[in-house]
Formats: structure tokens, sequence, C-alpha cells
């Protein structure tokens, strides 16, 4: 008959469930009017009735409520001095037998038993650290966040395992905590919270919050970049294999950062999320320098990211020349997405527009050959536009003619035999005011000498 109590007093003994044996009473924390009192079942239900005893030590005064057969009473607000410590006991009586629990102190006042935390929090997992969004209890006298505490069941498992938790504010509402779960596997966890005093109780657990296993790589890329197309964009196929996980619950998050652009890290617009399902995106670029992460993402968390640089469209050669810049511009419309909107070069050296020339008047009678060595201007995109050749002699006009940008001689024709010229091949820019000025003397052959 008194089985029950001898492993109650077993249990005492080891030290391990000891408040299972006290009286707890407790107030929500926004209603602090009610107090619930409840204790442990100390005799034959139905035939045993309690009486529970409050001692107010500082005022000299003590209380007795009896409770029937049923072990919990609330008392009334107005019948505790809250707030000053108050020992607690419970006596049960049933036919002759008075039993009565261990005397435990309270602190009324402060004997708040907080709400768990609500379902559907945010959380992530990464290297064994479960970390949760968890609403801070709106609490009168709550100035820190309150302690927390989680429990988790590893599938497999047999029971749960206990992890105290750090609880850091992030904004008046919630505190962001952490939980060092330091395993790896598919879980389900629990957390409950206390108000920071030793007269307050930990609240009820929380319900099963499941977390998966953290996602185990990152997903291997591949790609394949087009040119730029005269639209100023250009494809970038990407595929990739997806990460090793039986749950479906895994998507993937594409980013796009133009590197050259000082905007806001990882501009909303710029990331694409993708079904489970997805192993290949095609994006549309720019000319300009990309960086791609590409990441895998569960309920944990995101895993590592893998990384694929995109270097910036140059057709090729033009950057060799000194002093030859390339000039785009880039950017993102909401109707194209990304292009490139504008492209030039410019050649950034003032060096002399003269162009040294070597005359070969062997050629004939009537005519020269100007020959000289491409500008670098040449090798730069736009930077030149054409040569201008001019000459004359004694006594005349300067004659002037137009040469391609691309040339690298020029024969004057039409020239009298035995006379003196002089010649000037002058360069043609975009900004470029010099006139062309003769100024290499030569003389052609004269007639029948040759
Ligand atoms: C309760 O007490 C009555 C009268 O003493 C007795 O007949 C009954 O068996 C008891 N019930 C239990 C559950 O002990
Ligand atoms: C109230 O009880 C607590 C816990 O037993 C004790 O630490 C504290 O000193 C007590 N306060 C007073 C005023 O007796
Ligand atoms: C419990 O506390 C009351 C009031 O202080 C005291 O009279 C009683 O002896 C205590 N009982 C035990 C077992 O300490
Ligand atoms: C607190 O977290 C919830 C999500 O749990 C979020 O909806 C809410 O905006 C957060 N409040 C603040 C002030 O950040
Ligand atoms: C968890 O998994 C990671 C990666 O597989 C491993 O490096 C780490 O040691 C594991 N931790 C534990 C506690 O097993
Ligand atoms: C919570 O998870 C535990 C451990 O897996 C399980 O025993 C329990 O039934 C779950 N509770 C609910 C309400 O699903
Ligand atoms: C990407 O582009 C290639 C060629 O233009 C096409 O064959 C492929 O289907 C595209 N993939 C997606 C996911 O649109
Ligand atoms: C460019 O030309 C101007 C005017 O002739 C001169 O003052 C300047 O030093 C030149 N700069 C370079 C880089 O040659
Ligand atoms: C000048 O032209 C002649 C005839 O075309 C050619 O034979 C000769 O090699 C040229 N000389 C030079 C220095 O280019
Ligand atoms: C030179 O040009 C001027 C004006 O264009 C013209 O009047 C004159 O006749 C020209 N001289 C010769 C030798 O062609
Ligand atoms: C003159 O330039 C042309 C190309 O512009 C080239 O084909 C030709 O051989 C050159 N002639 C001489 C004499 O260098």
């Amino acid at each position: 008959m008194l089985g029950w109590l001898l492993a109650a007093l077993a249990a005492l003994a080891q030290g391990g469930t000891v408040t299972a044996q006290l009286v707890s009473c407790w107030k929500k924390c926004n209603n602090y009017r009610v107090f619930h009192c409840s204790w442990p079942s100390l005799g034959p239900a139905g035939n045993t009735s309690y009486i529970l005893n409050l001692w107010f030590e500082q005022h000299g005064q003590s209380q007795e409520f009896k409770a029937g057969t049923v072990t919990q009473h609330r008392p009334l607000y107005r019948q505790l001095y809250t707030l000053d410590n108050t020992t607690a006991w419970v006596e049960a009586r049933w036919g002759d037998q008075v039993h009565r629990t261990p005397n435990h102190t309270l602190h009324l006042d402060k004997a708040v038993k907080l709400d768990p935390p609500p379902a559907g929090m945010p959380f992530s997992k990464t290297g064994g650290q479960l970390r949760l969004l968890v609403p801070r209890p709106q609490c009168h006298g709550l100035e820190q966040p309150p302690q927390r505490e989680a429990r988790f069941w590893r599938v497999g498992d047999s029971s749960w395992t206990q992890v105290t938790c750090e609880s850091v504010m992030v904004t008046e509402e919630n505190d962001s905590v952490t939980c060092a779960l330091e395993v790896n596997g598919t879980f389900v966890v629990q957390l409950r919270q206390k108000f920071p005093h030793w007269s307050s109780y930990w609240s009820d657990w929380s319900s099963n919050i499941s977390v998966p296993e953290e996602s185990l790589g990152s997903p291997v890329l591949s790609h394949q970049l087009g040119r730029l197309g005269r639209d100023g964009q250009r494809e970038l196929r990407l595929s990739w294999q997806p990460v090793l996980t039986e749950q479906r619950d895994v998507t993937y998050k594409l980013e796009v950062r133009m590197l050259a652009c000082g905007c806001a890290e990882s501009d909303e617009e710029d990331n694409v999320a993708l079904g489970w399902e997805v192993t290949e995106h095609n994006l549309t670029l720019s000319g300009a320098e990309y960086k791609i992460l590409l990441t895998a993402v569960n309920a944990a968390g995101p895993g590592p990211a893998q990384q694929l640089h995109v270097p910036p469209d140059q057709h090729a050669g033009e950057l060799g020349a000194p002093g030859c810049r390339r000039l785009a511009v880039h950017g993102r419309d909401p109707e194209r997405g990304w292009a490139t909107f504008a492209l030039w070069h410019r050649y950034s050296r003032n060096d002399s527009l003269v162009v040294p020339v070597s005359i070969n008047i062997s050629t004939g009678d009537a005519a020269v050959v100007l020959q000289w060595e491409p500008s670098p201007r040449a090798a730069c995109p736009g930077a030149l536009h054409k040569y201008l050749v001019c000459h004359v002699t004694e006594g005349d006009n300067v004659t002037y003619s137009e040469v391609e940008a691309t040339a690298s001689n020029y024969t004057l024709q039409n020239l009298e035999p035995g006379t003196a010229y002089r010649v000037g091949v002058w360069e043609v820019t975009e900004d470029s005011n010099e006139p062309c000025s003769p100024w290499q003397p030569f003389q052609t052959k004269a007639l029948g000498n040759g």
C-alpha cells in the first residue's frame, strides 16, 4: 500500500526529482493575482485529504488552505505576502495516517512560470550549433533574456539529451538563442525557458521542432559562358550536381554579384531560389565581371557556397596596347536584366600625333611610298579615327589625303619629277584639332634617271 511513497522517497534519496516531491506555487508573468499551487499525490487517490500550508516568517503569520482530495489549490492573492520569503508544505491525511512534504522556500512575487516558447520559430543549424529566433516573453520586470534550455532526441536515440542555451537580445521583441548540440544528424528539439530568479520555474517544453541534417556539401557547378552579343548581353549556362540528400526539403540559392558594382551586398533582385529538382539555370549577364554563388539550403540553414568567377568580356587582345582603356556601362533594368549598355575605348596617353614616316622614292618618277609603324592608338578600338597625310611643294597649296586607321602605308601619286616636297602624316583622334603640317622633306627622282 505504501509502495508509491517508498518509490517517491527513493527518488528523493537519489536527488534526481526532488522538486517533484515539493509544493510548487507559481503565477503567469502577466497575471500576478492568480497563483497555481500543486504537489505530488501522497496517499490513495480519493481517500486522501490535503492541507496546503504557507508560513510568512517575516510577518509571523501562516495560512492553511484545505484543498480537499485534489493535489492543487489556487490561493487568493490577498491572502498572501508575496514580497518576502514564504515556506510552503503540504500535509496529507488518510485514515489515521499523516504525511507531509519537505519544506519549500518561495518568493511568491518572483515565482513565475513562463509560457513555453511558441511553435514556428525560425532556426538554423551549422557546425552542431542550433540557433533560434525566440520571442522574448512580454513580462513585467524581465529586463534580461530568460534562461533557456533545449533537449533533443536524435533519430535512433532512446532518450532526450539536455543542453543549456545562450540567449542574446537582438531586438525589442526577439532573442537569438544558441544551443550547442554538438552532434550531427536529424533531430527533434524542444526548448523551455525560465524567468531568471531563484524562485521562478521552468516553463513547459515547447512543441517539437524538427531539425533536418545539415546540408552535406556544396553543389558541384559547371558552366559555359557565351560571348557578348550586339545587345550587350551574354549568356551563362550553369548546371550542377545536386547535393547528396534523401530529403527533398533542399532548395538552391543562386546569387549574382557584379563585382564592379558598389551596390549593397547581394541585392535581393539578383538572388534566385530554385527547387530541389532543378540542376541547371541560364543567366543573362552584361559584359562585366561577376561572382556567382550557389548554395544548397534546407531548414537547418545554408551549406557552403560554390563560387564561380565570371571574368569581364573583352574582345581578345584589345587591352594589350598601353594607354588604351576600355570603358563600359553595365547595368540592370527590370525588362532586360543585366546588360552592357555602352562600350567604348579611350586612349589616355597624349603623346604626339605626328607619325614618323619612311619615304621610298625608288618606286617611280611620279610616286613615292610613305610607310610607318602603326600607331598604338590603332590597336585601341575607336581611339584612332584615321590618318591625315599632307604634302606640299614650293609655291603650291597643301594637298590633304585621308587614310584608314588600319593602314600603315600610303602612296603619293601625281608628283612632279625632280621636285622638292615636304610631307607629314598625322593621327586624327576624337578630340585632336592639330592640323596636318608637312615637315619632312623629300625629293622626287628626276626624269629618266633610273
Ligand atoms: C477508501 O476508504 C474506504 C473506507 O475506508 C475504503 O473502503 C476504500 O477501499 C478506500 N479506497 C481506496 C482506493 O483506498
Ligand atoms: C529567501 O530564500 C532564499 C532561498 O532560500 C535565500 O537565499 C534568501 O536569503 C532568503 N531571503 C530572506 C530575506 O530570508
Ligand atoms: C517547515 O517550516 C515550518 C515553518 O518555518 C517549521 O515550523 C517546520 O518545522 C519546518 N519543517 C521541517 C521539516 O523543517
Ligand atoms: C521577431 O521574430 C519574428 C519571427 O519569429 C518576426 O516576424 C518579427 O518581425 C521579429 N521582430 C522584430 C522586431 O525583429
Ligand atoms: C559532424 O559532421 C562534420 C562533417 O561531416 C564533422 O566534421 C564533425 O566532426 C561531426 N561532428 C560530430 C560531433 O560528429
Ligand atoms: C516529439 O518528439 C518525441 C521524440 O521524437 C516524440 O517521442 C514525441 O511523440 C513527439 N511529440 C509530438 C507531439 O509529436
Ligand atoms: C539554357 O540555354 C540552353 C541553350 O540556349 C538551352 O538548351 C537550355 O534548355 C537552357 N536551360 C534552361 C534551364 O533554360
Ligand atoms: C599631356 O599634354 C599636356 C599638354 O601638352 C602636358 O602638359 C601633359 O604633361 C601631358 N601629359 C602626359 C601624360 O603626357
Ligand atoms: C622601295 O620600293 C622598292 C620598289 O617597290 C623596293 O624594291 C624597295 O625594297 C623599297 N625600299 C624600302 C626601304 O622599303
Ligand atoms: C591655292 O588656294 C587658293 C585658295 O584656295 C587659290 O586661290 C589659289 O589659286 C591656289 N594656288 C594654286 C597654285 O593652286
Ligand atoms: C601597304 O599596306 C597594305 C595593307 O594596308 C599592305 O598590303 C601592303 O603590302 C603595304 N605595302 C607596303 C609597300 O608596305
